[in-house]
């Protein structure tokens, strides 16, 4: 039901979306990365469009096509990620990570091919930038939303992120459950504010995504 029948849900509205894997490079012809098909994040940034909201999305490397009426920029590494994130945050609205972001990046990237000799290698790592941690923590701070990609005590887990990185509302999903979480077409959530929780059941994710926008929309109209 809309208040106004004229416009749409989110007309006026400036989400910003992550999405996809990150990239770290090792040296020119190796990465480290993490397992995501941007699937979830592409889904929810059609589902805001659609919703009449203006829709960026920074988007780590995916085979997908960009949904029509989205901006898209293209980023690969965390740092590229959270530079352009930081840099596109103003008046936005709403931030949802859905980006799966490596954590670490290479402490020093080789110029050259690193060549094959030893029977064991090691390799230094430095922690990432934690983007959305860093756009709750503005001042100016958008309604903020993560995701919590578990394996175990999900609800656990995700509770704490909420509160350790100052969220609004974080979606868990279990990725050891069959059908559901990476590169598949379907996905369950439990969506979690401070004192409510939401269970959005096992659906496709373009279904899951339109939920997922409804309920965002009315729990940033309550706080607000
Ligand atoms: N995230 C982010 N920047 C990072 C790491 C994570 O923006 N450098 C975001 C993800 O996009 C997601 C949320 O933080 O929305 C939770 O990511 P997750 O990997 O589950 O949390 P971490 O804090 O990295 O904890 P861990 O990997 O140890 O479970
Ligand atoms: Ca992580």
């Amino acid at each position: 039901f809309q208040k106004n029948t004229q416009s749409k849900l989110l007309t006026g509205q400036h989400w910003l979306i992550t999405a996809g894997p990150t990239r770290e490079a090792i040296d020119p012809v190796r990465y480290i990365s993490n397992h995501s098909s941007g699937k979830m994040g592409y889904a929810i940034a059609q589902a805001a469009v659609n919703a009449g909201a203006t829709v960026t999305l920074v988007s780590g490397p995916v085979t997908l096509s960009t949904p029509s009426g989205v901006n898209r920029i293209n980023v690969s590494s965390a740092e590229n990620m959270h530079q352009q994130v930081m840099t596109q945050v103003e008046n936005t609205d709403v931030f949802i990570a859905c980006a799966a972001v490596a954590d670490y990046k290479i402490a020093e990237v080789s110029a050259q091919k690193i060549k094959k000799s030893a029977e064991t290698m090691q390799i230094n790592l430095v922690k990432n930038p934690d983007i959305v941690a860093d756009v709750a923590a503005l001042a100016n701070k958008p309604f903020t939303v993560g995701f919590a990609a578990e394996t175990q005590d999900i609800e656990h887990y995700a509770k704490d992120k909420l509160k350790r990185k100052n969220l609004d509302l974080i979606a868990a999903n279990d990725v050891a459950k069959n059908g559901q979480g990476f590169n598949s077409d379907n996905n369950a959530l439990t969506v979690f504010s401070y004192n409510k929780k939401f269970e959005l059941p096992l659906a496709s994710k373009s279904d899951v995504a339109q939920q997922l926008v409804a309920l965002i929309a009315q729990q940033r109209d309550e706080k607000q």
